[in-house]
């Protein structure tokens, strides 16, 4: 939404209500000011999680959701691309890393999502990245893929060859960019980036690759969401686990816990571990995955 005006009584209140709410971005044009409806945050839309963050994701960040296997790490990330082509209007990118476009589309279709009628009408693109993680499995062994190989990549990304694993970050980055470019998206998934990070043994070499892909996706000016695994037996009641350079790296990060407790059975719950800019809160809220996707309860709290 835009207003546009001269400098009255009506820009000042404009102008009082961007300060109060942080929603209105204000640029100055000359005698004229344009007042641009843009929110600092992006809704999750996961119902119930935009309560506990504090208004939703930060708008141009790099989110990360790591948990274990099951835990819905990749239902949640497709939620915040449908919702915002269906609620905003907004096109998103989903690079699968680890499944293909036919085993993704046949699992959300489980939600009763039609996601090849959102690819036709250019709204979300899914990026078949699996043969990318077959290369950075054989990366030692000499190893090598076209691009050219990837589903329909938007463009012919000629010469563009995989060589080894750290050229598939700078090449997977090179294939994202081609479809932000042409699908217009200001969302973009990455799921799940582990395979990728931990082809690096040495720890500077891994941190170095994550810093390279999250400030590619940065770049790209959009709101990404990544997703990592994490080891199932790791419990809220008395786990320790050692924590991987992206969840310091990212701006924010969201822990989906799968644990059983003692009488109550396996207990599904979130914690925002950290989310810059945002004043988010704290506590472990239970979750469940059903028919219609995930949803929190951010009334109720665990602990
Ligand atoms: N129709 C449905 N109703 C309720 N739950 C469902 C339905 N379809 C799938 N699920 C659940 O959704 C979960 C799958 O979520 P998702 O694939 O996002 O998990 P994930 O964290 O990405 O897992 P992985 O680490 O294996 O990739 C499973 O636990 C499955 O039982
Ligand atoms: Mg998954």
């Amino acid at each position: 939404m835009i207003f546009h005006g001269t400098k009255n009584g009506f820009h000042v209140s404009i102008r009082q209500l961007a300060t109060e709410q942080h929603d209105l971005i204000i640029k100055y044009c000359g005698e004229l000011s344009i007042f641009v409806l843009k929110s600092e945050h992006v809704p999750s839309g996961i119902p119930g999680l935009d309560e506990i963050l504090g208004g939703g994701y930060p708008r141009g960040r790099v989110i990360l959701i790591t948990g274990g296997p099951g835990s819905g790490k990749t239902m949640m990330a497709m939620q915040f691309l449908l919702d915002g082509v269906n609620r905003f209007d907004e096109r998103g990118v989903f690079v699968s890393l680890e499944e293909t476009r036919h085993h993704l589309i046949t699992e959300t279709s489980n939600f009763g999502w039609d996601i090849e009628k959102y690819e036709k009408k250019n709204q979300i693109a899914i990026v078949d990245a699996s043969p990318l993680r077959q290369v950075s499995k054989e990366g030692d062994q000499g190893g090598e893929q076209p691009l050219t190989s990837l589903s329909t990549p938007p463009e012919q990304e000629k010469g563009v060859r995989i060589r080894g694993p750290d050229f598939s970050i700078q090449a997977l980055t090179t294939v994202i960019r081609s479809y932000v470019r042409v699908t217009r998206a200001t969302r973009i998934v990455v799921d799940p980036i582990t395979s990728l990070s931990l082809q690096f043994l040495d720890s500077h070499q891994r941190r170095g690759a994550i810093i390279d892909l999250l400030e590619s996706l940065i770049g790209m000016g959009t709101t990404s969401l990544v997703t990592t695994e994490i080891a199932s037996q790791f419990s809220f009641e008395n786990g320790h686990r050692e924590i991987p350079p992206e969840e310091y790296l990212c701006h924010g990060v969201l822990i989906l816990h799968n644990s059983h407790v003692a009488g109550r059975g396996m207990v599904s719950a979130i914690e925002i571990e950290k989310m810059r800019e945002c004043k988010h809160d704290r506590q472990l809220h239970p979750y469940s995955i059903t028919e219609q996707g995930i949803a929190v309860y951010s009334e109720r709290f665990l602990g």
